[in-house]
């Protein structure tokens, strides 16, 4: 047999039996000897690494970005730098709360994780397909995602707890608007927009600063299930999306989106009777319109979906010279979690798995730990840093002007002053009765078996809202609207 056919051990040696087991006799037992049987069962033990602690399901793919428009007076980023410039890139879509396993047409937010690989870096856009979240500061984020997960006594997801939760926390009041309507349950991920929903920073090339939203715009058009046609899709097939994406891919039906981008002059951030860095809130579009960047295709299947996918390591840490952070608090809390959740869930040195390997020279000084399978830098005798070998260095050309910032160290109530019921109202408003009447279907299915003080207390916050979004699960949860109405100007 040709050497390039032969099965061999982990170690190449050439193996010569991998159908019996090495035994004393036909009946057994095995022989300690047969390190090809132990060398199989210890590798099974370990297929498996932990699952996101968030975002666990996913579908994924590789793409291309080419620039059609000119943004280079707002960001010197080498990916902007000429019209018609691509930049190759992986992306992967995601359910929150839902195990690895989960059913793919559930009610919940997409994620909407993107990897440029451009020539300064890797830059990752960790976004969603909603613009806002539901909280906005991570000191809350733990408790939130407990709500979403299962309860430890029943193991079961608890309605209780999500209702709890959202009615004791008002500013989550926007994006369950947008969970409970028809975007919260896209047939697949190629009929869906992403955001950053975040506010980053853009630096030009004279150093001035920008903030920025990042706005993906499906080219496919959005699709919708309702509660009824996603159990039966479920019934049928749990991967739905899996399915719909790997397939159009694998057809030449290659799912585009349109990348644009809102941009505020750095000092109108002190101006905007909102804070442009609550994550709970949008900017009106009429005051900072949304200008095209690119052009998003995906045009390529993973080869292995466990390397490619399951091991992709996203984090908004990862920006490149001309594209920075903001003061948002969550923002800045998820610099830390997701390189540190990198670490657990991957190990030390995850970045320099081919899928995450940045495709532009890496020199650090990082030294050992698990996944030490890249070489030295050039000079061997540069293992430290300051050093008189060439090693490399620091490059202050790339460094940011100063950020202004002023105020007391404190833990200041994030609700204060704070509307949060404009713009769900304004969203409510913006639906056809039509949809509206789904919303409040949906949003009264998944009320169903939650203790009525809660669901009180959350009808008021739709009531604040709206009068006639309060009205309507009033009406559908048959709670008496003076109720409402008393405990709404009581406060
Ligand atoms: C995944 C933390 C808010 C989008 C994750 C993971 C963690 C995390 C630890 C798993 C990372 C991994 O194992 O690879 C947090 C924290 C947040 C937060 C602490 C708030 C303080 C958000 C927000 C968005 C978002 C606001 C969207 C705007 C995502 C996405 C993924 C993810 C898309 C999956 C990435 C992938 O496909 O690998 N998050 N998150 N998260 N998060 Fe968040």
């Amino acid at each position: 047999m040709t050497q390039d056919k032969r099965l061999t051990t982990t170690a190449g040696a050439p193996i010569s039996d991998n159908q019996n087991a090495l035994s004393a006799g036909p009946r057994g037992p095995l022989l300690m000897q047969d390190y090809q049987l132990l060398e199989k069962l210890a590798h099974q033990n370990r297929e498996r690494i932990p699952e996101r602690t968030v975002h666990a399901k996913g579908w994924g793919a590789y793409g291309t970005f080419t620039v059609t428009n000119d943004i280079t007076q707002y960001s010197r980023a080498k990916i902007f730098e000429a019209v018609g410039k691509t930049t190759d890139l992986v992306a992967r879509f995601s359910t929150v709360a839902g195990e690895q396993g989960a059913a793919d047409a559930e009610r919940d937010v997409r994620g909407f994780a993107v990897k440029f690989y451009t020539e300064e870096g890797n830059w990752d856009m960790v976004g969603n397909n909603t613009p806002v979240f539901f909280i906005r500061d991570p000191y809350k984020f733990p408790d939130f995602i407990h709500t979403q997960k299962r309860h430890p006594r029943t193991n079961l997801r608890s309605a209780t707890a999500m209702w709890d939760f959202w009615s004791l926390s008002p500013e989550s009041l926007h994006q369950v608007t947008i969970l409970m309507s028809d975007r919260g349950l896209p047939t697949d991920v190629r009929h869906i927009n992403g955001y950053g929903s975040h506010t980053y920073s853009f630096i030009n090339a004279r150093g001035e600063r920008f903030w920025v939203k990042f706005h993906f715009k499906t080219m496919q058009g959005h699709r919708h299930w309702t509660n009824e046609q996603a159990q039966e899709v479920v019934g049928r097939t749990r991967e739905s999306t899996q399915e719909d994406l790997y397939s159009a891919i694998d057809t030449g039906n290659f799912p585009k989106w349109r990348l644009c981008i809102q941009v505020m002059p750095e000092l109108d951030a002190e101006k905007t009777p909102y804070n442009p860095f609550d994550l709970t809130k949008v900017w009106p579009h009429a005051d900072y319109p949304l200008i095209e960047v690119g052009i998003m295709e995906l045009n390529r299947n993973p080869e292995n979906y466990f390397a490619e996918i399951e091991q992709v390591a996203f984090s908004p840490s990862n920006v490149v010279p001309g594209i920075g952070f903001s003061p948002d608090k969550m923002l800045q809390a998820r610099l830390f979690s997701y390189a540190d959740a990198h670490r657990y869930r991957l190990g030390t040195h995850y970045e320099a798995l081919p899928v995450n390997a940045p495709k532009c020279p890496v020199h650090h000084y990082h030294k050992d730990g698990p996944m030490r399978f890249f070489a030295n830098n050039p000079q061997p005798d540069a293992y430290y840093e300051p050093n008189s070998f060439g090693g490399p260095k620091e490059d202050p050309e790339v460094a940011e002007p100063p950020l202004r910032i002023s105020g007391n160290a404190d833990r200041f109530d994030h609700r204060a002053g704070n509307d949060d019921y404009k713009q769900p109202g304004d969203l409510f408003r913006l639906m056809t009765s039509e949809q509206q009447g789904r919303l409040m279907d949906n949003i009264a299915a998944a009320m169903e078996g939650v203790p009525v003080d809660i669901i009180k207390r959350q009808i008021v916050h739709f009531y604040r809202a709206d009068a006639a979004y309060g009205e309507g699960l009033a009406h559908r949860m048959g709670v008496d609207m003076t109720d409402i109405v008393q405990y709404s100007s009581a406060e």
